[in-house]
Order: structure tokens, then C-alpha cells, then sequence
């Protein structure tokens, strides 16, 4: 069989919302304590914030950053995090201290500096939906209540105006404080997502869907909590991890796109299903709000993953999952975000968890220097190119067996705007591939590429910082249907093509 890639810009997927590349900042690890915030740091600035980070966050331009938790946030209470009294608290998600030095107004000042909004959310472990209800008036209502004076008199005058919220998170897993059956779950979040309406009816909700497909209740638990909560809610929240299968081979983790979009077309289908149920006219959406690949085993870059909560018990700032990324876990990454956007039509936020130290693509060295992982280049690419509309392309190529089913080894996805088609391509073979691209409604000139290749186990760290980064080319002025191409083993490439004027 001729490989080749066919595009056709009549094939609409759906509008990628600029959502859809958000991220992760959780109260755990170092990822704000020794992450975002080390007031000891030179690099700190006088509110205690780590300027080189805040220079590479920026950098990335990232539009949305999911905040307190994760697992955290099912203990917190975010009474802690505002004005003068800030005391020291157990994290019981994450064997940690909790100082509250940041808490809502630093964080929210932080992510503003970093041109991001917060997707703030509320705490339904131990909280209730009335800490949910205040804490939305604290931030969002002008003046005159109790809780809107109390923002006004820490330092807050104007309302944050925060306009995302997520009801909890992974209600579902027994790693969770105070975990909930689907039934008690649905409840609890369908009264707290009426009361938080009722306090400001512009909000956004996000409630819990089933934290990982691995789980039994999967995806009845979607089921019922839509049941109880469909009318209340914008978005259902998914989240999904990748590490290596017990096979222990490559090609079956960077074949872990193919499970994604299973788990995601599942989950859409089950929200349909109780549209149809309520014969509702509203679409549900999903928010993939925590993804990335988490390996929570030691692989041949990583001897420890600090996966242990034990590990530095009740200190503030522990390591946890901090761990190094290859080119494999970047191709992995990459096929990751190519099933993203080929799922544009019910996908319309996304949060990649984390940001820095804790599964993340930022690293930083205590009173020292920082790198960028590997996968912060496609998630940059992503955050640079993947705008638009998504458009379905149409792979011809014979497929492989991977323990998610069979796949092509080159899997793509494309996003059109104005006039220029930006493709995202891995080649998870060990072998270059040449393809053509078809592109079959209008000619197209190439103008540039960016790869991202090398040896699989390639990797950056503090002493070697840009051994996975991208290579960027300009191209020739061709202007044709048809586009031959050379993809290297084991790369991410993306391609700019043009239509001429
Ligand atoms: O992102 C790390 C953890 O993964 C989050 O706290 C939790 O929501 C998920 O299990």
C-alpha cells in the first residue's frame, strides 16, 4: 500500500477551543513549594515567585491552569489559603505539610503574571457545597456580602472573576479523602453545582466523571453521576495517565493514543446516552483536565519516581513524582495530544498535569537552575499551532499489533486556520517512513517544519539540557496537491503548509 496521508479541509472534527491546552498546578511535591515559589531563590522575585520558571511558563503561553488539586484538594479548606492567618496543615492526599504561604490571591496573581486564567476548584471530600458556594461569592461577587467584604479586605478589591470551576476531583478512586459511590457523588455535586449557580450563573462546571478507565465502575459511574447532574453541569471531567504495559516495550507506550481515544469516545458516548435519556438539547462536554505519561515504576531514566508517600513524610515541599522524560515518553506525549485534537468536536478543555516538578514539564534544582523536559517541545508546538478547526484526516498504511489494538506507526492529526494546515506527525517506527500528503480540496505550499528526533532513552536534565530539543526547518515554495515527505525514526514533526492567496 502507497502511504500516505490524506487531508481534506471539508472534513470538519470540531473548533479546538484554546481550553483544550490548559494545565496543572497542585499543592503537592514541589510543584509550588520549591517549584513556582521559593522565596530564598535569587531568582525570586519579593512575593517569593521563581522568575526563571515564571519566564518559561510564559513562554508556553498557557491559557488555563487548573488549581489547588488533584488528590489535595479533598482536604483543603481554601479559608487557609486567604489573609493574615495561615496555619500549618497535614495533607493527608500526600504525606506533606501544608504552610498556606500560598494561597488564592498569591496563586491567582502568579498565574496572572503567567497570562493564564485559573480553573479553580472545590473541595467535595471533606468540604460541603456550601464551602462551595462561599468560596464562589468570595471570589466573584463585587462587594457588600460578608465573603465579597473579606476578599476586598485581603487586598482583593475587584472580584477574580474566576470563571471555570471543577466539583471535586476523582470522587471515584479510594486513594480519595472521603471518596463517594457514583449515587452519593452525583447528589452531593448536583446541589453544590446548583448553589454555586445560584451565587454567580456565569460560571462553567466540571464535574467528576470516572477518574480512570482501570476502575470497575468505569463508565457506569459517568452514568450516574450525569444522571444527577446533566442539567447543572458543562463539562464532565476525564483524566488518563500512561506508563509502560507489562510487556515493557516501547511501541505498545507510544501506542497508547490508540487507548485514549477509546476511553474518550467511550465516555462521549455515554454522556450522549443520557442526553438522549433526559431528552436534553445540551451537549455535554468533557474536559480531559488531568493527562500526561506518569510512570509510577522505575524505568531506565528514572531509578526512582518518588511515587511513595512515606518518602520525606510531613515535610513541606517532598519529591513526589518527579521523573525524567525521554524521547519515548515525548512521542508518546505527542500521540497524546494528536488524539486531542482528533476528538476536537467533544473534547473542549484539557489540562496537562503538571506544570513543574511533579510530572511536569519543568524541573527545577533547589537554590539552583531549571531544564525543560522533553515533553515540553510538543506541548509548547500544541500550544503554538493546535488552534482552529481540527480537520479528520485519513491514515493509509498497514498497521501493527500493540497490546491497545492494532495501530498505523505513524499517527497525525491537523488543525486548519486561515489558510495554513498545521499537522502533527510521530513516527513511533524504529525505521524512517515516507509518506505523501494528499491534500485533496486545494494546492499547498510547504513552509516549514520542526522535528523532534533522536535515540529513544534521549533524554534533557540539569547537566545535559538540550539533548531532546526541536530542530526547526523553512522550506521550499512548492505549491502542489501532493507532498512527499521523509519522517525520521522515532520523531515528532509538524508540518506548515499553506494555501496560496
Ligand atoms: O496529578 C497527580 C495526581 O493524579 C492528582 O493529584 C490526582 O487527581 C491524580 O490521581
Amino acid at each position: 500500500m502507497k502511504k500516505k496521508i490524506i487531508v481534506n479541509k471539508e472534513y470538519t472534527v470540531g473548533t479546538i477551543e484554546p481550553e483544550l491546552w490548559g494545565s496543572f498546578i497542585e499543592h503537592m511535591g514541589r510543584a509550588v513549594y520549591g517549584g513556582i515559589y521559593e522565596p530564598t531563590h535569587m531568582c525570586a522575585n519579593e512575593k517569593g515567585f521563581r522568575q526563571d520558571v515564571l519566564a518559561a511558563v510564559k513562554e508556553l503561553r498557557v491559557p488555563l491552569i487548573r488549581y489547588p488539586g488533584g488528590n489535595f484538594l479533598s482536604g483543603y479548606n481554601w479559608r487557609d489559603g486567604v489573609g493574615k492567618n495561615r496555619p500549618v496543615k497535614l495533607d493527608l492526599a500526600w504525606g506533606q505539610l501544608e504552610p498556606n504561604h500560598v494561597g488564592l490571591h498569591e496563586f491567582y496573581d502568579w498565574a496572572t503574571e503567567a497570562g493564564a486564567d485559573v480553573m479553580m476548584s472545590v473541595n467535595l471530600g471533606t468540604g460541603t457545597p456550601k464551602d462551595a458556594a462561599e468560596l464562589i461569592e468570595y471570589c466573584n461577587i463585587e462587594k457588600g456580602t460578608q465573603l465579597s467584604d473579606m476578599r476586598r479586605a485581603n487586598g482583593r478589591e475587584k472580584p477574580f472573576g474566576i470563571k471555570t470551576w471543577c466539583i471535586g476531583n476523582e470522587m471515584d478512586g479510594d486513594w480519595q479523602i472521603c471518596a463517594l459511590t457514583a449515587e452519593e457523588y452525583g447528589r452531593k455535586a448536583a446541589e453544590t453545582a446548583k448553589m454555586m449557580k445560584w451565587v454567580d450563573k456565569d460560571i462553567r462546571l466540571i464535574v467528576c466523571g470516572s477518574s480512570t478507565p482501570d476502575l470497575n465502575t468505569y463508565p457506569e459511574w459517568d452514568r450516574v453521576v450525569l444522571q444527577h447532574t446533566y442539567d447543572y453541569v458543562d463539562y464532565l471531567s476525564l483524566h488518563r495517565y500512561y506508563t509502560y504495559t507489562p510487556s515493557g516495550n516501547e511501541w505498545d507506550l507510544m501506542s497508547s493514543h490508540t487507548d485514549l481515544d477509546a476511553f474518550i469516545k467511550t465516555v462521549a458516548a455515554t454522556a450522549d446516552y443520557v442526553r438522549a435519556y433526559k431528552r436534553s438539547k445540551k451537549r455535554m462536554k468533557l474536559s480531559l483536565d488531568e493527562w500526561n505519561v506518569w510512570h509510577t515504576k522505575p524505568t531506565v531514566c528514572n531509578p526512582d519516581v518518588h511515587n511513595d508517600i512515606n518518602e520525606e513524610k510531613w515535610t513541606i515541599g517532598p519529591r513526589r513524582l518527579e521523573m525524567v522524560y525521554d524521547l519515548a515518553d515525548a512521542i508518546t506525549f505527542g500521540g497524546m495530544i494528536c488524539t486531542l485534537i482528533n476528538n476536537a468536536d467533544c473534547v473542549k478543555a484539557g489540562c496537562l498535569a503538571q506544570l513543574v516538578n511533579v510530572i511536569a514539564p519543568i524541573m527545577t534544582q533547589k537554590n539552583g537552575g531549571m531544564f525543560k523536559q522533553s515533553i515540553y517541545y510538543p506541548y509548547l508546538l500544541a500550544l503554538r499551532y493546535a488552534h482552529g478547526t481540527a480537520l479528520r484526516l485519513k491514515i493509509c498504511a498497514d498497521k501493527r499489533e500493540s497490546v491497545y489494538g492494532d495501530s498505523e506507526p505513524v499517527y497525525a492529526a491537523c488543525a486548519y486556520e486561515n489558510g495554513t494546515y498545521r499537522i502533527f506527525v510521530i513516527n513511533k517506527s524504529e525505521r524512517e517512513e515516507d509518506y505523501t500528503f494528499d491534500f485533496q480540496v486545494t494546492p499547498v505550499i510547504m513552509t516549514g517544519r520542526t522535528v523532534i528526533t533522536g535515540n529513544l532513552h534521549d533524554h534533557n536534565d540539569f547537566s545535559h539540557p538540550d539533548t531532546v530539543v526541536p530542530r526547526e526547518e523553512r522550506c521550499g515554495q512548492t505549491c502542489a496537491a501532493e507532498h512527499a515527505v521523509r519522517l525520521p525514526a522515532y520523531s515528532i514533526t509538524l508540518f506548515l503548509f499553506r494555501e496560496e492567496k
